[in-house]
């Protein structure tokens, strides 16, 4: 689908520059979201359908970051996701990770630290160059929440692989328009409430095969089952052999909200959505006198700019005194226009 007409999906009110907070989601899976909760309210239909959701978006996730639908996890936060990988470490093990990374990708590592997994935070342009011999895993996120930074994935990979390091990813901010191959990581968890467009409480991971083998997954109840509709009662164990097994039980209306806007994205397709979200970020980069970039994410410093957007009804994240701006494929020239007129006036 042409992105253009892809844009008719969704009515958002003018100015909203903030989807690395949360995205829109479009007509389709509010409409889908809105069905199953009518049916819910009165109890029309059996909650199976539901759960086949999840499946579907499994299935779609798999597709939009290259890898094997097998090879992908569901659940409910990144940080979540990223917890069996973090408990598999032995005792001794070092993690690197950039000095300012979202937590979700920090306290993982850091709640290990009383078995004695040591934690090395590095400024993220040395990332690559800090993976050492010593090194057990580094881990980063593939585009910054902060400042919308593209980490070099090649180069850490490239390191990683060197010294032997795992490499786990959270391409929380990065998926859903920066394309990229899941499959040269170890583990690449996102959280699909921003550039998937869902609601809260839908994450995937794509776990590799080699990696899944070291894991225990502690969470695991029927939904982990090979067969999760023969999983509901009684011993013995019997988990999924694929990355499913590390699978919590869908929270039905989420992931009923996530299968459609998955299908909109791999419709569309990563590499136009991404050419139109940079664009606009250089829009507004170059519409205040700065370089272009080459991210969806941008942040500028503009005295009073809280004030500025405010007034004007533009809604993008203030932090420690800069704005952070970020666009999708519902955003609009209009959109940055709004906000170069009220951050320029
Ligand atoms: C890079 C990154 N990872 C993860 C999250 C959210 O993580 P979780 O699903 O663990 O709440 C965010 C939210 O801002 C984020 O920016």
């Amino acid at each position: 689908m042409e992105l253009a007409k892809a844009q008719k999906l969704w009515q958002p009110h003018p100015g909203w520059l903030n989807t690395a907070s949360y995205g829109l989601p479009p007509e389709p899976a509010w409409v889908a979201l809105q069905d199953a909760l009518a049916d819910w309210r009165v109890g029309r239909i059996s909650w199976e359908g539901w759960g086949e959701a999840a499946e579907r978006a499994r299935a779609g996730f798999a597709g939009l970051v290259g890898v094997a639908a097998a090879d992908v996890a569901i659940g409910a936060t990144a940080s979540q996701l990223l917890a069996p990988v973090a408990a598999a470490l032995p005792p001794g093990a070092t993690v690197v990770v950039p000095e300012v990374e979202f937590t979700s990708n920090l306290f993982p590592w850091l709640v290990q630290q009383d078995r004695g997994v040591r934690v090395r935070t590095v400024p993220l342009d040395g990332l690559a160059d800090a993976v050492d011999a010593g090194t057990d895993l580094v881990a980063f996120s593939l585009v910054q929440s902060s400042d919308g930074t593209v980490a070099p994935y090649d180069e850490i990979v490239a390191a990683a692989r060197a010294h032997g390091a795992l490499v786990a990813v959270d391409a929380t901010q990065a998926c859903g328009w920066l394309p990229f191959d899941a499959g040269r990581a170890d583990a690449v968890v996102v959280s699909a409430y921003k550039w998937l467009m869902a609601p809260r409480g839908t994450a995937f991971a794509y776990l590799a095969p080699a990696l899944r083998d070291r894991l225990r997954p502690d969470a695991a109840g029927w939904y982990a089952g090979q067969d999760p509709h023969a999983s509901y009662y009684g011993p013995p164990l019997r988990l999924a052999d694929e990355a499913r097994r590390f699978d919590i039980s869908p929270a039905w209306f989420c992931w009923v909200g996530m299968a459609p806007a998955l299908d909109v994205l791999l419709d569309v397709g990563l590499p136009a959505i991404r050419d139109h979200d940079v664009a606009l970020a250089n829009r507004l980069l170059t519409g205040l006198g700065q370089p272009p970039g080459e991210s969806a994410i941008v942040t500028v410093e503009v005295p009073g700019a809280q004030e500025k957007l405010e007034r004007a009804g533009v809604r993008a994240a203030v932090r420690a005194g800069r704005v952070r701006a970020s666009f999708h494929l519902y955003s609009t020239q209009e959109d940055v226009d709004l906000a170069l007129d009220a951050l320029t006036s």
